[in-house]
């Protein structure tokens, strides 16, 4: 299948775009690179430079590249610049995206995967969370994400759209070719890598008093390379017809992992120190957050391979010593 794969230039896109190509697909990347890089394109790969608020040049994009059908990863996705800019989070994550559905709509492209996230849940009421349990964003990320969500349901029952969504919480990890590098980073196992090669002096915990084993909070990590399966199974299931609009969540699988579990984890697998610090509880960090999988795994059969913590941070660790300052710009 000819496949759109928007925010391709990003992170996960980077992987999903690995995975699509081995899988047999033709790739077209459509990113505005204020968050992706050149260099996360596969070479061959076509790379449309623009953004997805720009309706004409999305379906100049779907009609020449004679496009089957879409993954949408492009998003803005940093929880704690949503509540301080609310209205940037509905305009990248809400109407740019009705923006795409319209283009698709109009060039008949009607079959999509979207990257949603498990932020959808807010304070989950119980562990592991499930796609049925209520969905109370507790912050506009999350809130954007599940309106995105909702508008698909819509454009499903009115315009026969057939729409698979993924939520999950960490990615993490590296494939060989491609790995995580955001500016600013957030995310836990790239800043313990970093602290490691000394790039960050300490890595800073945010309390532990949580009511987990070591009091650290404990979250769900998820190997890149196994998302970006879930992503193409996803594609493939539904394009074959046989189950669309439908939810999924993306888990580790197991209980999840605690930050010092992490550090630990990293301390072995890079042979390095790495000086930890433990500040305040950052305001709206839940002390568990864990998906449950079964749903996939039963409905799509997905069989992620990587859930081993130390594959997972071992991979990372991999890519940034043979990308030591991320992609070229
Ligand atoms: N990283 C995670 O742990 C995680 C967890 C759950 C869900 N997600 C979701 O997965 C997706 C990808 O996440 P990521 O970590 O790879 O993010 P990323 O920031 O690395 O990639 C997003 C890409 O989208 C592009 N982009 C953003 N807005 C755009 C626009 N308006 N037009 C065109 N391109 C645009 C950026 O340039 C970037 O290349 C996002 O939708 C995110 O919400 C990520």
């Amino acid at each position: 299948m000819r496949v759109l794969v928007t925010g391709g230039a990003g992170y996960i896109g980077s992987v999903v775009n690995e995975a699509l190509l081995q899988a047999g697909h033709e790739v077209v990347v459509y990113d505005n690179l204020y968050k992706g890089h050149v260099a996360a394109v596969p070479p061959g790969t076509p790379l449309i430079r623009g953004d997805l608020m720009d309706r004409e040049m999305l379906t100049q994009t779907l009609l020449q590249h004679e496009i089957e059908a879409v993954v949408h990863m492009a998003a803005d996705s940093l929880v704690g610049e949503s509540v301080l800019d609310p209205g940037k989070y509905y305009r990248s994550n809400v109407v740019a995206g009705l923006t795409l559905l319209d283009a698709m709509r109009q060039c008949s492209v009607m079959q999509i995967v979207f990257s949603s996230t498990a932020a959808v849940y807010g304070e989950p009421a119980k562990q592991p969370i499930e796609e049925s349990d209520p969905l109370r964003p507790v912050n506009p990320y999350g809130e954007t994400k599940l309106a995105f969500e909702r508008a698909l349901s819509w454009y499903s029952s009115a315009y026969g759209l057939r729409y698979a969504s993924l939520r999950y919480f960490n990615a993490a990890g590296a494939s060989a070719e491609h790995g995580e590098w955001h500016n600013p980073e957030t995310h836990l196992i790239p800043l313990v890598i970093q602290t490691a090669v000394g790039k960050r002096p300490v890595l800073e915990i945010y309390g532990d008093d949580y009511p987990t084993k070591d009091g650290t909070c404990l979250r769900d990590y998820v190997h890149v390379n196994d998302l970006a399966a879930a992503h193409v199974l996803a594609l493939q299931t539904l394009t074959s017809g046989d189950i669309c609009n439908r939810i999924y969540n993306l888990g580790c699988g197991g209980e999840g992992y605690t930050v010092c579990q992490v550090v630990e984890v990293a301390r072995q697998v890079t042979g390095r120190e790495i000086p930890v610090t433990v500040v305040k509880r950052r305001p709206g960090d839940p002390a568990i957050l864990v998906a449950s999988s079964e749903r996939i795994k039963r409905e799509l059969g997905w069989d992620p391979r990587f859930q081993d913590l130390s594959k997972i941070v071992g991979s990372a660790w991999t890519w940034l010593q043979t990308h030591p300052n991320g992609y070229p710009e």
